[in-house]
């Protein structure tokens, strides 16, 4: 009897240590998207809390320490030299621990047929090794371009999963469907 005892205590010992270390059984953690969007349409914004309402996950946005001018030519001529460096531009510090997720979602506008400066910086600087990374973009008339390459190439040890476009401009009342389209053909919901 009090070898049974033992091994009962044993037993249930082993299991509540692999729970509390091994998160076997923990809920699963929410994934992240994060986002950043220029123009005044937002509509890269527009993708990404589309998205995180499907996947009941957290939403932040890429900022910059100076945010870049809203006339256009000023852009073109800032993000295309921002794009020539490494650290630029400054990012603010984002309001979330990347360590707490394993799934980020990551959306830009697209700028010169591929991902725009701040994404460009954001991926540099954060290390998202081991994640599961889903980029999604939206355009203006060139389309998705160089993107989905782009990231994957900034994300070298993530698993990239298939990514999500659209033009800018295309009919809002539509989003919501393509979005839950894509995100339960790729599994994701
Ligand atoms: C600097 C800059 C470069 C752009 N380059 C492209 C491009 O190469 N191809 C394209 O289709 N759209 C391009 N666009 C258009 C944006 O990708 C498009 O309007 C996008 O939906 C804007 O998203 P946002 O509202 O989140 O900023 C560019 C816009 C800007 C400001």
């Amino acid at each position: 009897m009090k070898r049974l005892a033992l091994i009962l205590v044993t037993v249930f010992s082993a299991m509540f240590m692999l729970v509390g270390c091994c998160g076997v059984g923990a809920a699963p953690k929410k994934p992240l998207v994060v986002y950043y969007t220029w123009s005044t349409g937002e509509n890269t914004k527009l993708v990404a809390e589309t998205i995180q309402k499907k996947v009941n996950g957290d939403i932040c946005e890429i900022k910059l320490v100076t945010p870049y001018p809203k006339d256009y030519s000023a852009v073109v001529s800032a993000g295309q030299a921002d794009l020539k460096t490494n650290d630029k531009p400054a990012l603010e510090k984002l309001p979330v621990d990347l360590a707490d997720y394993d799934t980020v979602y990551v959306g830009s506008p697209i700028w010169f047929a591929s991902y725009s400066s701040p994404l460009r910086a954001f991926l540099l600087k954060n290390d998202l090794s081991g994640k599961k990374v889903i980029p999604f973009c939206t355009y203006g008339n060139g389309g998705p371009g160089r993107f989905f390459d782009d990231v994957a190439k900034l994300c070298p040890n993530s698993t990239m999963v298939q990514g999500f476009s659209r033009a800018g401009a295309a009919a809002k009342d539509a989003l919501e469907g393509e979005v839950s389209a894509w995100l339960e053909k790729n599994g994701l919901l």
